[in-house]
């Protein structure tokens, strides 16, 4: 009777391992089949992940661990203070589009996100030129080493020696569109009035998409690199070619970028009247060297060795663009030279046949291309 039920009891023990063994085995298996995608590589669907996959999961990732991070915050002065969301690269993650609030604050923001990608349609009595604020701050100003707006949101209130004083985002913007989008042949013949919407909505776009990051942090990535000196130094006559292997195919051997059919520009002029003027940061063969090697050819960003980089810059800010509008405040073109342009550029000397910085008129335009490029002016 004893050894009867002691065998009974065993052989449900028995049972009872062999079952919890079976499911753990089975869970095991389906964990790993689903862990790599087993069942999708067996029907051959199966693709490996690509780089901007990874990158936009990181990112997305990088942005909820923010979130969680910051809800415990909320319920707890003990708990520890969010980290700022960095992607894959190290760089920090901006929030995404589809994350802008659905209130007035986020309207704002969107508003500015328009002007930034098409300022010539969004904020047009302002802009003098061809360029859009997105033409050198790549990806929505989202681009690391592309000078993004995320690193310039917490960089301001910032002293600058450029005009001596503090400058505010405000002056800032007021800046750029001064130089870099060429205020004076506007409109309005000028950059937009101190308080003005347009500063607050591009603003509350910048603002927006630093939440997260740390103020005053000099997060890596802001602004563009220089690359190193090299022992040739730059020469714009050796640049040409670099020009005309790299570039060309999309802003045309004579600089002046493609239209659509619309006549807007999908590949932004790099010199001429529709450039930026000789007040602009990118003018400087260094800061456009760095631009140049970081974010250019489009698609293929640090592909340019350094000597190729900083001959390619000193090529293309070797052609005539619209006049410092300092030279008003100067005697002459020599005297602005002397006064605002002691740094590594081209102002002020002949090349061509061409005193670079003279204020370029229709007539004198038509004549250096035609000169140079054997053509009617587009
Ligand atoms: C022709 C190219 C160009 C265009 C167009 C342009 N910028 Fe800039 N921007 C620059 C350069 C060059 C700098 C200086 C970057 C540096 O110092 O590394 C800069 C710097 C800035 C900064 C400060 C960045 C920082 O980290 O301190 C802000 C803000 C800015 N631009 C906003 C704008 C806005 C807004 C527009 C459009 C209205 C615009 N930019 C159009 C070239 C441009
Ligand atoms: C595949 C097309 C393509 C190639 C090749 C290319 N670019 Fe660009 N470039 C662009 C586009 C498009 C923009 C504007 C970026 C944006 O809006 O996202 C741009 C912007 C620029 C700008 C800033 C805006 C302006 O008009 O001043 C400069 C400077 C520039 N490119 C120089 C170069 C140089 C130099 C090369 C060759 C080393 C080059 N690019 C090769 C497409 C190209």
């Amino acid at each position: 009777m004893n050894t009867h039920n002691e065998n009974q009891q065993k052989s449900a023990a028995t049972r009872m391992i062999y079952g919890v063994l079976g499911a753990v085995v089975l869970f095991v298996i389906g964990t790993l089949l689903y862990r790599y995608d087993v069942l999708a590589m067996l029907t051959d669907s199966y693709s490996e992940p690509s780089a901007s996959q990874l990158e936009s999961e990181a990112a997305r990732k990088a942005r909820q661990k923010l979130a969680e991070e910051r809800k415990q915050w909320d319920e707890s002065v003990t708990a520890k203070a969010p980290e700022q969301p960095t992607g894959r690269g190290g760089y920090y993650v901006p929030p995404a589009e589809a994350d802008i609030p659905d209130d007035e604050f986020g309207d704002s923001v969107r508003r500015g996100r328009e002007i930034f990608l098409n300022t010539g349609t969004n904020a047009g009595e302002f802009v003098g030129n061809g360029l859009a604020c997105a033409n050198c701050h790549l990806d929505s100003g989202r681009l690391e080493h592309a000078a993004p707006m995320w690193a310039a949101a917490v960089s301001y209130p910032a002293y600058r020696g450029k005009n001596k004083q503090i400058n505010t985002m405000e002056d800032r913007v007021n800046g750029c569109f001064t130089y870099s989008m060429n205020a004076q042949d506007s409109e309005y013949g000028s950059a937009p009035p101190a308080g003005h919407q347009v500063y607050k909505d591009l603003e509350s776009y910048f603002y927006w998409m630093a939440d997260g990051l740390a103020l005053n942090s000099s997060p890596p990535g802001q602004g563009y690199p220089t690359p190193p000196e090299t022992e040739l130094g730059y020469d714009w006559q050796r640049g040409e070619q670099v020009y005309a292997d790299n570039c060309a195919v999309c802003h045309a051997t004579d600089g002046q970028g493609r239209k659509d059919l619309n006549g807007r520009y999908i590949f932004p002029p790099l010199w001429g009247p529709h450039s930026f003027n000789w007040g602009a940061g990118m003018h400087r063969v260094n800061t456009a060297a760095g631009f140049i090697q970081a974010n250019m050819p489009l698609g293929k960003r640090f592909s340019l060795s350094d000597q190729e980089a900083w001959d390619v810059a000193a090529y293309v800010m070797s052609f005539p663009r619209p006049a410092d509008p300092r030279l008003s405040d100067t005697e002459s073109v020599d005297e602005t030279t002397d006064k605002f342009h002691q740094h590594k550029d081209y102002h002020g000397q002949t090349i061509r046949g061409i005193k670079l910085g003279e204020p370029l008129t229709e007539a004198s335009w038509a004549r250096f291309m035609e000169q140079n490029f054997g053509q009617e002016v587009r």
